[in-house]
């Protein structure tokens, strides 16, 4: 780590610090599963079924977390090797994170102003399609195609990260409104999340991933 450089210590704190909520907070409520103290507010569906959510937040903490180190350009040129044994391991994090993710999102019996139809669907979409993606790079990579290979991770991590974007979004209403949001209102601020991640994230494939076209040059153009 001794080769990363201030910009990329900076990306690093900065990811982490955005996925705190979800991620540290999660360890918390595996903590109280576990028997431990109940710190974070109730959830009876993870008291009455513990195994999905467990997995769920075991899982995307290493996602969230390990997956912020395989973006650091440092670590794909210094320590190939660790970036591929990362990237197997958020690979298999990341589809688990997804999969207990859709677990829940169907066998948990929500109150219709926690999960409406619309945050049903449009966790089953993207939790699918997050699966998805992480398929698209491992392939992508096994085909030396390296554009195709981070750009599929990257929208991977936006999807994954929309807990993040979510927890952000829920806080900045209630200082702003003074009440948490629910029912039809909270569906579509957790959709939003979601969609701010992905715009983001297609501007930064385009911006910062895709292959220059090199400028034409006079012998080319004769
Ligand atoms: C990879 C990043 C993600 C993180 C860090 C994360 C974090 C968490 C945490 C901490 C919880 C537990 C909330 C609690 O203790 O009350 C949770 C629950 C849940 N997550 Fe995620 N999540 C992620 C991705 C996803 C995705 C992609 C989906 C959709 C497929 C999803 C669907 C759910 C559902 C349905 C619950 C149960 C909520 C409840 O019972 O109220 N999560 N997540």
């Amino acid at each position: 780590m001794k080769f990363l450089s201030k910009f990329e210590w900076a990306i690093l704190a900065l990811v982490v610090l955005y996925s705190f909520i979800p991620a540290f907070g999660g360890l918390l409520r595996v903590l109280e599963l576990a028997g431990g103290p109940a710190i974070v507010p109730e959830n009876p569906r993870a008291l009455a079924v513990p195994i999905p959510i467990t997995l769920h937040i075991l899982s995307s903490f290493l996602f969230c977390i390990v997956g912020a180190l395989q973006f650091l350009p440092s670590i794909k040129r210094h320590n190939p090797a660790a970036h591929r044994t990362f990237g197997r391991m958020i690979a298999i994090a990341g589809c688990i994170s997804a999969a207990s993710g859709m677990w829940m999102t169907h066998s948990y019996v929500f109150p219709e102003n926690l999960q409406g139809n619309l945050l049903y669907w449009v966790r089953i979409v993207l939790g699918s399609l997050m699966i998805g993606f992480i398929g698209w790079a491992v392939i992508a990579i096994r085909s030396r195609n390296i554009f195709q290979h981070g750009a599929s991770m990257l929208r991977a991590y936006a999807i994954g990260q929309g807990a993040s974007t979510q927890a952000i979004l829920g806080i900045g209403w209630i200082i702003v409104f003074g009440a948490e949001p629910l029912g039809p209102l909270r569906d579509g601020l957790m959709v939003l999340a979601w969609g701010l991640n992905l715009l983001l994230t297609e501007v930064l494939i385009w911006r910062l991933l895709a292959p220059k076209k090199l400028p034409a040059t006079r012998m080319a153009t004769r």
